[in-house]
């Protein structure tokens, strides 16, 4: 079609899309065109400005790497990662929320056998001893995988060090539930920290004046055949940025009490000659659908 102008042009290019044999590649195109075209008319983009934007999705780009993602980060920060957790994962109230899966998780990390093993392998902060159980229809499931890991109190995670290898893991395990459905384990206080700023996503956050900053979390995820997979957070109540996470992750059921006990005899029977935190929390998984 010839003469089209920034009215016309939307048809035709969904006119373009119109025989694409994937019906769901079709009706995600041609939205994403429709809001695309409806945006540029909107704020009546001028070529500077989609030229900025092209060269900034580039640089976004060639940050990306095995290690980097700065796209989700992206993603994280215009809450869209969280928009898609929420809608593919509508709980049932009283079932734990799903949350951003954030990119620190290693899939090979430790196996840890056993109850009440120290995670923090020298990482710096109060000692922290958790206590997790997993429930589902009020029953406990055993046999659960659970995936841990959290920064430390600097607000690292271990893989941000540039030596990181995975015999260096720190602060993070792999743990099976027991017959009652818990685990238990050591390790340190985790704190607020900011989200990676030395990328195109720092450039954004500085130039419209944002928190980079995350509220103090251990991050779960739960695995069980039998039931949906929980990825979620455990955030440390009472925190600063609770209400102001970078990536739009908090609910206010994976809020969970921190609590600071005088020196003493921990919840494992350790005695502890230092003041120490705890956290119990319980987590509920959703049965998975079956057709
Ligand atoms: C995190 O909590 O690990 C995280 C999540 C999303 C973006 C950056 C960090
Ligand atoms: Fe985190």
């Amino acid at each position: 079609m010839l003469d089209l102008n920034e009215y016309t042009i939307t048809a035709e290019v969904h006119r373009r899309f119109a025989g694409a044999p994937d019906l769901r590649l079709r009706e995600i195109l041609t939205a994403l065109v429709q809001h695309l075209h409806d945006f540029a008319r909107e704020v009546k983009l001028t070529e500077p400005e989609w030229m900025t934007g092209i060269e900034f999705l580039t640089r976004t780009g060639q940050l990306c790497s095995n290690t980097r993602q700065e796209f989700v980060l992206l993603s994280d920060t215009f809450g869209l990662s969280q928009l898609v957790v929420a809608q593919s994962h509508s709980r049932e109230e009283g079932v734990s929320e799903q949350t951003v899966f954030g990119p620190f998780h290693v899939e090979e990390a430790p196996k840890v056998a056993g109850l009440n093993s120290d995670i923090a392998k020298g990482a710096t902060g109060d000692p922290l001893y958790v206590s997790a159980h997993v429930l589902s229809a009020g029953a406990p499931v055993a046999k659960a995988v659970v995936d841990v890991w959290h920064a430390d109190a600097d607000g690292q995670y271990d893989v941000q060090d540039a030596n990181w290898t995975i015999e260096k893991s720190r602060m993070r395990a792999v743990f099976e539930t027991d017959a009652d459905g818990r685990i238990g384990f050591w390790s340190v206080l985790p704190k607020s920290y900011p989200i990676p700023t030395d990328g195109t996503v720092g450039e954004m956050i500085r130039a419209t004046k944002q928190s980079s900053m995350r509220p103090a979390h251990v991050h779960f995820r739960i695995r069980r055949e039998g039931f949906d997979t929980l990825v979620t957070h455990v955030f440390a109540n009472g925190d600063t940025y609770l209400d102001a996470d970078a990536v739009f992750g908090v609910r206010s059921s994976c809020i969970g009490n921190y609590e600071s006990r005088p020196p003493g005899i921990a919840p494992d029977g350790r005695v502890m000659a230092r003041h120490f935190f705890t956290l119990d929390f319980c987590f509920v998984l959703e049965p998975a659908l079956t057709c």
